[in-house]
């Protein structure tokens, strides 16, 4: 079953300190908590991207393939972020639960509504008290492919027996923000600018 699977993940777990000249605030605590979240659907969708492989959904595992890369941006953007501020990165090593790759996309249109709605807004507020606007914009970056992430997994639970066979389709991510899709028709990113031609090809 697919909670208690997931009730098995196995977690290993490294303590750091954050400090910002020699405080913590609230904004690294939760630029810890986002870089968790991202490494961790990362490593959820990879393993997803494998079982729908195996399911022969290999339209959906190019889609968890190419979101994953997406989540690896962001994990990459706040572990810049924590070393730049002078605080060492928290990561909780995941094994992920895997189910079948209806509830695996169920599991992800939850987790992006979670990410989209209520994680991403309040560290922005947060991050805008902190004076943080860094961290703001990263946030914000997340937010925007977040919603693009549940837009794709929500069309793909809609249809998933049309995502059976055939070939797999690629994404292009942007490396900066994570933006996510299909095909660009603009000649730079519309929410950080990154040129199209930087853009990363997943499939
Ligand atoms: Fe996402
Ligand atoms: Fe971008």
């Amino acid at each position: 079953m697919a909670s208690t699977a997931r009730s098995e993940d196995k977690q290993q777990t490294a303590t750091t300190a954050l400090t910002q000249h020699g405080r913590t605030t609230k904004t690294m605590t939760n630029l810890e908590a986002a870089y968790q979240a991202e490494y961790g659907d990362r490593a959820r969708y990879l393993a997803f991207a494998d079982k729908a492989d195996a399911e022969g959904y290999k339209q959906v595992a190019s889609m968890f393939r190419a979101i994953a890369r997406a989540e690896e941006v962001h994990a990459a953007n706040y572990a810049a972020l924590l070393k730049g501020m002078g605080g060492a990165t928290t990561l909780e090593m995941v094994t992920p639960g895997v189910a079948s790759t209806r509830e695996n996309v169920q599991w992800a249109i939850d987790q992006e509504t979670k990410e989209k709605d209520t994680m991403y807004p309040a560290f922005i507020t947060q991050a805008r008290k902190d004076k943080n606007e860094d961290a703001a914009r990263c946030f914000h970056y997340a937010m925007s492919a977040e919603s693009e992430h549940f837009a794709v997994y929500q069309q793909a639970a809609h249809n998933l027996d049309d995502y059976k066979g055939g070939a797999s389709i690629p994404f292009m991510i942007c490396p900066l923000c994570g933006k996510t899709v299909r095909s660009l028709g603009a000649t730079v990113c519309p929410v950080c600018s990154t040129p199209k031609d930087k853009f990363v090809e997943v499939r």
